[in-house]
């Protein structure tokens, strides 16, 4: 049996699946914790990957790995390879006045949209590139080199220390507004406008481009940014909407063009196979579950069965779920409110359904945002620890006005980096397709008023 590793060095923790390359057999697997916040240390992320890797029996035995990601989190070295500060990550709004002045330096959204498929905010690489330099500058004048979380792990299990041998793939590069997914090539004037000087950046490798070697002499693959993985790791066709419910919620799908959205809503992003992955990300997801279990003293399984017992639509009570600021819509200083208090929506039951219905919503938005931009979208693939919730999988079909199927739970984002590594152990010109378990699927049933009551809610935040 060939055996690979994939790995999803996510926000929360780090997961290793060991993988049979033919079949796609789940072999072993380990998991470790990351420390919470939106500042860490890459060394606590490669601690972590140590402890998963242990859990999961070792790497000794598999002819190939692929490190999948967070995305966009700002890693720093100087020329020495060392971490100068603790990495900013995608969730670090601190950066949401560098990327209005990005957008206003290179004279407006579309041109960026225009020049790499992107427009900024504060979750992109480039922005907070900028805000080091402005705030920092004793640590800015440090860097040598700038790197993706998983672009430095994938180095770390290398073994290398030179930042010249520090390797990307298209769907993390194309996160960082100085990569266009467009041409694959690097927009060093765009680097260079946001920090004020070039910096070294890895080099961006193909779909079965090889990033190095484990200590075994196996080959590691590119790697991805943890969405183009997810999408890679489902199997989603074409028409397939992938909405992944974790600590961000996306929608996204495979496409042959960039989406070039002016308004940012939609991003232009990589996939993992030489395409594109239009995607529209928020920062209010699985933890606005985490949230309104807390405010009602309940857990999970509590709370999809409290939010099933309400109406359709909580007879108008409306979450609009910004517990940590927003980005789409990009509203990166908003916080969460409730619209629609009476005397009969102040219970439980309500609070609980209106918690779900608002944090679909803002997917339900990314979704239409999508179509707009040309997306084919006939079915929903849902994924992520938020679609562990039966009331999110029964309120979800009401919300997209699609067919939703679940396929079972699992590690998708790290299947997606063990198919790619299987992809690159096998050698061959398509990647391995592996069966899966049945999803569960429910119909579509539109129910157009809790789309219309949240929109009517939303709006009051201007
Ligand atoms: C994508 C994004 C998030 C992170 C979460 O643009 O910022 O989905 O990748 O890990």
């Amino acid at each position: 049996m060939t055996l690979v590793a994939g790995i999803d060095s996510s926000t929360q923790s780090c997961k290793v699946v060991i993988r049979d390359a033919e079949t796609g057999k789940l072999v072993r697997q380990g998991r470790a914790a990351h420390p919470d916040g939106t500042e860490v240390h890459p060394d606590a992320w490669w601690a972590a990957l140590q402890q998963a890797i242990e859990e999961a029996g070792g790497l000794d035995d598999v002819a190939a790995a692929s490190v999948a990601g967070q995305q966009h989190g700002m890693v720093v070295l100087d020329e020495n390879g060392e971490v100068v500060r603790p990495a900013l990550l995608w969730n670090d709004t601190r950066s949401a006045g560098a990327a209005a002045d990005l957008i206003q330096e290179l004279g407006g959204g579309d041109k960026w949209a225009d020049a790499v498929g992107i427009v900024p905010v504060a979750s992109f690489t480039l922005t907070k590139l900028r805000w080091l330099a402005r705030n920092e500058p004793s640590n800015a004048a440090k860097v040598a080199a700038v790197c993706l979380p998983h672009d430095w792990l994938t180095w770390k299990l290398s073994g290398s220390t030179d930042i010249s041998t520090i390797k990307t793939d298209r769907s993390d590069a194309s996160g960082t507004l100085y990569w266009s997914a467009k041409t694959n090539q690097y927009r060093p004037d765009l680097l260079e406008l946001g920090f004020g000087r070039l910096l070294q950046t890895p080099e961006v490798l193909g779909p079965t481009g090889i990033a190095g070697h484990l200590p075994n002499g196996a080959p590691l693959g590119p790697g991805a940014g943890d969405n183009a993985a997810a999408l890679f790791g489902t199997g989603a066709g074409p028409g397939d909407v992938v909405v992944s419910i974790g600590t961000s919620g996306t929608v996204f799908v495979s496409a042959e063009v960039s989406p070039d959205d002016p308004s940012g809503t939609v991003a232009g992003f990589a996939d993992v196979t030489g395409r594109f992955l239009p995607i529209v990300v928020t920062l209010n997801a699985a933890r606005v579950l985490d949230a309104a279990g807390k405010l009602l003293g309940v857990d999970h399984e509590q709370l999809s069965r409290l939010a099933l017992s309400a109406p359709a639509g909580a007879d108008g009570l409306v979450l609009i779920p910004y517990l940590e600021g927003e980005r789409t819509p990009n509203l990166p200083d908003a916080t969460g409110s409730l619209h629609g208090l009476t005397l009969k929506t102040s219970d439980p039951a309500h609070l609980a359904r209106a918690s779900v219905e608002g944090m679909l919503c803002a997917l339900a938005d990314g979704l239409d945002a999508l179509i707009e931009r040309g997306a084919e979208a006939n079915r929903i693939v849902l994924v992520g620890g938020g679609a562990r919730s039966e009331a999110v999988r029964r309120v979800a079909p009401e919300l997209f006005g699609l067919p939703v199927l679940v396929p079972p739970p699992g590690e998708y984002v790290a299947d997606g980096a063990a198919r790619q590594a299987a992809w690159v152990a096998l050698g061959t010109a398509e990647p391995p397709v592996w069966s899966a378990e049945p999803p569960e699927s429910y119909e579509a049933v539109s129910v157009p008023l809790i789309r219309e009551q949240y929109k009517k809610a939303a709006n009051l935040l201007g």
